[in-house]
C-alpha cells in the first residue's frame, strides 16, 4: 500500500527551479531513500512533504491522517538546549494527550527503545554526544505518534561507526514498529544497504530509481555512476538487526 505519493512535483525559489517534476511513491512500512549531491533538492522535497514549503506544481498525497515528523542532520541544534531529555519528550507526549504520569513512563520507554541508558533522561543536549542527540530526536519523533519519519541527512554529521548504529536503530524501528522512513542522504553508502527503494536526484531531477541493488549494479545515468565511483568502499551495512 502506498503511504505517500508525490506526483510531478516542482518547487521554485523565486526564479530558480530547485525541484523539477519529481515523481515517486513510498510504500507503507518501507524505507525509501532519496540520494543526491548537496544542492540537488533533497531538503526542498523534505520541506514540501512536511508542508513547510509550497509546491509550484504537482501533488503530494499522504494516505489519510498520516502523521509525519522530520529528523535533522543537526540533532543537537534541533533540541531545546534548556530542556532535559525527559522534559523534551514529556512536553510532546502531554501535547498528544498523555497525563503527566503517563508521559513520564512513556518517556522512559522511548529512551530505552532508541537504545539510550535511563540516565540520559536527566541530561541536557550539551551533555550528550551527537549520536545520543540523534537518538533523542528520533524518540521525540516517535513520541508524536508519527507513522513516517522524514530523516534529512540524519547521520551526515556523525562518525562513521555512529552512523552505522543510528542506521541500525532506524531499521530496527522500521521492522519492530512498522515506521515508514524517508531517508535522505548525499552519500550512497548510507542508503545502499538499508533502503527498499531509492531515487537519485541530480539538480532537482530524478535520474535513477528502483531497488538499490539494481540502481547500484546497473545505474541508468552518468550521474549515478559518478556517485558510485565516489564511494570509498565504505560499508554501512546494518549488523545488529
Ligand atoms: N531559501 C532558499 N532560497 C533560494 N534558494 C534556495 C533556498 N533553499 C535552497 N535553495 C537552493 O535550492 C537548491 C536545492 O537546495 P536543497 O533542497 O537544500 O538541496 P539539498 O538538500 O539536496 O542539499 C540549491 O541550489 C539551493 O541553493
Ligand atoms: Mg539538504
Amino acid at each position: 500500500m502506498k503511504l505517500l505519493e508525490v506526483k510531478n512535483l516542482s518547487i521554485r525559489y523565486g526564479d530558480f527551479l530547485a525541484v523539477k517534476g519529481v515523481t515517486f511513491a513510498v510504500e507503507k512500512g518501507g524505507i525509501f531513500g532519496i540520494v543526491g549531491e548537496s544542492g540537488s533538492g533533497k531538503s526542498t522535497i523534505a520541506k514540501a512533504l512536511m508542508g513547510l514549503k509550497e509546491a509550484d506544481s504537482g501533488e503530494i498525497v499522504f494516505q489519510n491522517k498520516t502523521k509525519a515528523q522530520m529528523i535533522f542532520q543537526d540533532a543537537a541544534g534541533s533540541l531545546n538546549p534548556r530542556m532535559k531529555v525527559c522534559d523534551t519528550l514529556k512536553e510532546v507526549l502531554c501535547h498528544y494527550g498523555r497525563s503527566k504520569l503517563e508521559a513520564k513512563k512513556e518517556a522512559a520507554q522511548l529512551v530505552e527503545l532508541v537504545g539510550l541508558p535511563p540516565a540520559v533522561l536527566d541530561q541536557y543536549p550539551h551533555e550528550m554526544s551527537g549520536g545520543q542527540c540523534q537518538r533523542v530526536s528520533i524518540a521525540r519523533a516517535l513520541a508524536c505518534g508519527s507513522e513516517v519519519l522524514i530523516a534529512d541527512e540524519p547521520v551526515s554529521a556523525l562518525d562513521v561507526s555512529v552512523q552505522a548504529r543510528i542506521l541500525n536503530l532506524l531499521r530496527a524501528l522500521n521492522k519492530s514498529r512498522g515506521v515508514t522512513i524517508v531517508l535522505i542522504a548525499h552519500d550512497l553508502a548510507v542508503v545502499k544497504n538499508i533502503c527498499d527503494e531509492v531515487i537519485v536526484l541530480e539538480k532537482g531531477v530524478v535520474v535513477d530509481s528502483g531497488e538499490p541493488e539494481s540502481v547500484f549494479s546497473a545505474p541508468k545515468s552518468e550521474y549515478t555512476k559518478s556517485l558510485i565511483a565516489a564511494v570509498p568502499g565504505k560499508n554501512l551495512k546494518p549488523t545488529h538487526v
